[in-house]
């Protein structure tokens, strides 16, 4: 998947020179999709850094799913991870105070803390909750947030906010899917089409029993995806002329469910899929 705006290249290499003067960096994945949510190249760019990788949206991913991707991340990586819902101040300076922590602190001068990650993955959520006002855009839409700006916060923090950044080419395919299925990637650079296939794919194979209690009405619960999405279209009247579905239509529903929460909670990815396609190196 192609992904190119403009503002993000320069980003990238603005990014890596912040990088050099902060003492520890807060990563924002999401938690339903913690690996395709990462950054690749922070790895490079963040060597002997203090770093915490927070999985945040926490509240809408799948319970058990989120305690496997923290024992892969603080057991088998060993890198500290956290998951947290962005908008509950106490997990959230929790995760903020255990990274601090690694941090060899001179008293004298303030602690200089980074938030990163790509879009829509709730930075501007997280420092919001924790300055306890509204500092940062927030937004349903990638890329709100562009320019870096600086928050004081208690204990001698100075907390730096970043935009939301994503590399021009995204692969494996699948990474892309799931990336868009999350809403990191803006809808009008992914077939809407496949990402409805591939996430009905998702909830028949994993969630049947969501599916059920959103939409009761499936009964008996379609094998296919494509009969899913049409089931749904139907009975939520997504028609076109002459009573077609609408197929674009009824996909945008269930996604949209899927994105919010409606749906329930539910993980796009698991340790146990990790794929040797995928760039692994944390
Ligand atoms: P960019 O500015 O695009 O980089 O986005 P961002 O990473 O700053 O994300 P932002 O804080 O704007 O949040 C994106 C969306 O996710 C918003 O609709 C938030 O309300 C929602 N959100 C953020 N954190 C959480 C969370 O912990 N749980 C849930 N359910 N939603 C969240």
């Amino acid at each position: 998947i192609q992904w190119f705006p403009g503002h993000m290249l320069e980003t990238k290499k603005q990014l890596k020179s912040a990088v050099a003067k902060v003492d520890a960096l807060l990563e924002v994945v999401d938690a339903r999709l913690p690996l395709s949510s990462s950054n690749p190249f922070l790895k490079r760019i963040a060597t002997g850094k203090n770093r915490i990788k927070v999985l945040n949206k926490a509240d809408i991913a799948n319970p058990e799913t989120t305690q496997a991707w923290l024992e892969y991340f603080n057991r088998e990586i060993k890198l500290p991870a956290a998951a947290i819902c962005g908008t509950r101040l106490q997990e959230a300076s929790h995760a903020l105070q255990s990274l601090v922590a690694q941090v060899d602190r001179n008293k004298a001068r303030k602690t200089k803390v980074m938030v990163v990650g790509i879009p829509n993955t709730g930075k501007s959520t997280i420092l919001n909750t924790l300055a306890g006002r509204k500092v940062a855009k927030t937004g349903n839409v990638p890329a709100v947030t562009r320019h870096q700006q600086r928050t004081s916060l208690k204990g001698n923090i100075d907390i730096y906010d970043t935009p939301g950044i994503l590399w021009p080419v995204i692969e494996p395919r699948q990474r892309g899917l799931v990336l868009a299925m999350s809403g990191a990637i803006s809808d009008t650079a992914v077939d809407y089409h496949d990402i409805a296939l591939f996430a009905a794919q998702l909830l028949l194979e994993r969630y049947p029993a969501c599916l059920v209690a959103r939409y009761p009405f499936l009964n008996p619960l379609p094998g296919a995806p494509q009969d899913l999405i049409e089931s749904v279209g139907n009975a939520r009247g997504c028609l076109k002329k002459g009573g077609y579905i609408d197929f674009q239509k009824a996909a945008q529903l269930i996604i949209r469910d899927l994105r919010s929460g409606r749906l329930g909670r539910i993980s796009f990815e698991r340790p146990k899929d990790i794929n040797t396609n995928y760039d692994t190196d944390q």
